[in-house]
């Protein structure tokens, strides 16, 4: 596996690639890798001839300084871990100046409204944070195919947005949710809870499931009263958001319309650590 640190021996090796006709899938990530970053590498193995990854903490989508500085890092542990996946080919990790060469600030950008719903609203400027960097990395890796979790679900749709307005030419691909035994979603913050505060989060998901099975049967704003109920008497656990949106336009919707597809998105905070996740209800 190759290392790449810095801006310049990047473009060489894809200047290489690119010269042999290589097909590259791209999974860009924060570090602090886990199963659920393997899954991403796996599903680019299957179309790809070449997987790179990105190890980079990208400092403009904090839009909290103690969130930045809590971020886990430990880049020998990710690099050992990829090593001995065997999955990836190449991982690029940036200093700071080869993403932003001037100032580390986020661009601007139009999604559509996207950004105006959920996470947008809990984190303003997270969006615009993450579409700079990942607009950057698409230019630097020049990828055919790259690959997202849908746990972050909003991001998958801002950058499925941002890659066709800007006619970025890559292709985006979604990847299902990696749980845990107990149905938890991996996540890089779940190293900072314990043990047994990591097995009582599984009522997350087990509360997505029941919601699912409320799908259609009973009201949304019935539905929000029993998720509420749940975590009302979950001690620890403060229940930031919960709703059901159209899965396309990612707006609340009050009532179920015959023909749209829907979602249920939930963030609860855990001891202190933001936990999201999502379902698709059918
Ligand atoms: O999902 C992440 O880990 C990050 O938001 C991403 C896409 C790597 C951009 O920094």
């Amino acid at each position: 596996m190759e290392v790449l640190r810095n801006k310049k021996t990047l473009q060489d090796f894809i200047e290489r690639q690119k010269e042999m006709g290589k097909k590259i899938g791209f999974a860009p990530t924060m570090g602090a890798l886990h199963n659920g970053h393997l899954s991403l590498y796996e599903a680019a193995r299957t179309e790809n001839d070449l997987v790179i990854s990105s190890i980079f903490v990208n400092p403009t989508q904090f839009n909290n300084a103690e969130d930045l500085k809590k971020y886990p890092r430990d880049v020998d542990r990710d690099l050992s871990m990829l090593e001995k996946s065997g999955l990836v080919d190449a991982v690029y990790i940036p200093e700071v100046q080869d993403i932003y060469p001037e100032k580390a600030e986020s661009l601007h950008y139009d999604f559509d409204g996207l950004e105006n719903e959920m996470e947008g609203k809990s984190r303003p400027g997270h969006f615009d944070g993450v579409g700079t960097v990942v607009e950057e990395l698409f230019r630097q890796v020049k990828p055919d195919n790259a690959y997202f979790g849908e746990k972050d679900f909003q991001q998958l749709a801002i950058i499925r947005k941002m890659t066709e307005k800007k006619q970025l030419h890559i292709n985006i691909v979604g990847v299902d949710i990696y749980r845990a035994e107990n149905g938890l979603a991996l996540s890089s913050r779940n190293q900072r809870l314990t043990e047994s505060r990591r097995d009582e989060a599984k009522i997350i998901y087990e509360t997505l499931v029941k919601v699912n099975d409320w799908f259609r049967v009973v009201s949304v704003s019935e539905i929000k009263n029993r998720v509420k109920d749940i975590f009302d008497d979950q001690k620890g656990m403060n229940l930031e958001y919960f709703m059901i949106a159209d899965e396309k336009t990612l707006k609340e919707t009050d009532f179920f319309y015959k023909d749209k597809l829907y979602r249920a998105f939930i963030v609860v905070v855990v001891d202190g650590v933001r936990l999201i996740d999502n379902m698709h209800l059918d």
